[in-house]
């Protein structure tokens, strides 16, 4: 049950971006910052000037929520390094806290998929923090993108320079497993590209001229074929000296300098014009029957209001997927979709050769991180709610036990009065409790089934 506004918050992880997220939190008149939670000693300063309270750990604010019989938040803003959200993001997922998830949503497709799995069926709900598509240049190019006519192609570019401390300050960005211009950034843009144009079939991809001495890529040049049939080039890069990129070019980073003059670092085609971004100018010949080259084009300026802050637009989302008024808008399959297509760009560099980006429901789960140990009835042993349940063990256990080949244990605990419920214990210690209450013979054996289902 979510409280009434306004919705309360935690913000996990407060290196780069945690801070930002945290002060729209601290300034939307709809949201609570009930915490930051971060390791390291210089962030509880953040929570000071933030008016928050600090821990140093998800067990520690537990353990604080818990002996101050507060109720846990209703959602939490998870802002760690890429290789670590699945595990935060599961850790808070236990606590049946919603969650949004910086993007990358995981470093593999695969521990991604387990994250899905396991958050289903704690009824957690999950935005992918891919921010853009709540930019108002992106949000206004999809509302425009009929002008175009028929889409044929597209050409898109994010090139710039991050400085050297960039990677000081945090070494895991220069590790390939978790870093690399390729899953941090080139992420966003596959992501809005699939978002605007539709799921991406085929990629080819030149990995470009590295110059630091990092593990980690730098920069890659992409043809990219959509599933469509629009095609395109993509060219990213954080080791040029360029104001060719999203961030210079919309000004949508405050702490990156916006230059107003940069025009097209997307170019869109169609058969009735050209939509140049973030310029949102719009080169057409729709004053005659048909198109050529030997008449001028007509420039259309697209008019709309450019102060609204994606941040703030993802946050107000994320207070209504967490009330359940609206799905998520970016969802944890478009999370794995877009990294199956980094996926596909890294095997190109690998192989040389163009790669068919896998379908998202190819994917399994990450076994490792959901394997079932152990299931747990508890019961009462006159409680009438427990009937069902008891009836449903009389039926199956034997059955249940030869399925799994004698090997998983399934444990029946009986006390006085408590409510039926159903624990599955995963590998490292990661538990599920559904409650029975309430549900028939018929409904107890589908809660079951859909644990099994992993
Ligand atoms: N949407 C965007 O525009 C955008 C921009 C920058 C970064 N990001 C993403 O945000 C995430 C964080 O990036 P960053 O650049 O801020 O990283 P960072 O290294 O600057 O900060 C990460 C912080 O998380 C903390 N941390 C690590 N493990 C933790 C744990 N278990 N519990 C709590 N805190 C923990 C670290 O101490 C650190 O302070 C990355 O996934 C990155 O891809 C998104």
């Amino acid at each position: 049950m979510i409280a009434p506004y306004p919705v309360k918050l935690i913000v996990v992880g407060a290196g780069l971006i945690g801070p930002r997220h945290a002060q729209h939190v601290h300034d939307n008149p709809i949201t609570e910052l009930m915490a930051i939670i971060d390791p390291q000693p210089d962030t509880k300063q953040i929570a000071q000037q933030l008016h928050t309270l600090h821990f140093p750990s998800i067990s520690k604010f537990i353990e604080y929520c818990n002996s101050h019989k507060l109720p846990y938040p209703d959602g939490a803003i998870v802002c760690t390094p890429n290789h670590t959200h699945v595990k935060v993001a599961g850790e808070l997922a236990s606590y049946g806290i919603h969650l949004l998830v910086e993007k990358p949503i995981g470093s593999t497709p695969e521990e991604a998929k387990s994250l899905k799995v396991y958050t289903s069926l704690k009824n957690v709900r999950v935005l992918v923090g891919h921010h853009r598509r709540f930019n108002p240049y992106i949000m206004e190019a999809k509302r425009n993108l009929h002008k175009c006519g028929e889409i044929v192609g597209v050409q898109g570019s994010w090139m710039l320079c991050k400085p050297q401390d960039y990677f000081d300050v945090a070494p895991w960005r220069t590790k390939s497993c978790a870093g690399g211009v390729l899953l941090i950034n080139l992420v966003h843009d596959l992501d809005l590209l699939q978002f605007l144009f539709g799921p991406i079939h085929r990629i080819y991809a030149e990995l470009l001229p590295k110059r630091r001495d990092h593990e980690a890529d730098e920069g890659a040049a992409l043809t990219i074929k959509f599933k469509n049939g629009i095609s395109g080039t993509f060219i990213c890069s954080d080791n040029v000296t360029s104001p060719f990129n999203f961030e210079n070019a919309t000004g949508e980073n405050p702490m990156i300098p916006h230059h107003n003059e940069i025009n097209g670092i997307y170019r869109i085609f169609g058969s009735k014009g050209t939509l140049s971004l973030p310029d949102m100018t719009i080169f057409h010949q729709s004053h005659m029957k048909n198109s050529t080259w030997l008449e001028p084009l007509l420039q259309e300026q697209i008019e709309f209001d450019v102060a609204k802050l994606p941040f703030d637009s993802q946050l107000n989302h994320f207070v209504d997927v967490i009330r359940g008024n609206e799905d998520p808008y970016c969802c944890i399959d478009d999370g794995i979709s877009a990294l199956l297509c980094i996926d596909a760009v890294l095997k190109s560099i690998d192989t040389g050769m163009p790669v068919i980006v896998e379908d998202v429901k190819n994917i399994k789960s990450n076994d490792e991180a959901l394997t079932l140990k152990e299931l747990r009835f508890h019961l009462s042993q006159t409680g009438e709610a427990s009937i069902p349940v008891r009836k449903f063990l009389t039926n199956n256990y034997a059955s249940l036990k030869t399925q799994s080949n004698y090997k998983l244990p399934i444990l029946i605990r009986e006390s006085f009065g408590i409510p039926p419920s159903l624990t599955a214990r995963f590998e490292k210690g990661r538990e599920v409790k559904n409650s029975l209450d309430g549900l028939d013979e018929a409904g107890v054996a589908k809660a079951l089934a859909d644990i099994l289902k992993q």
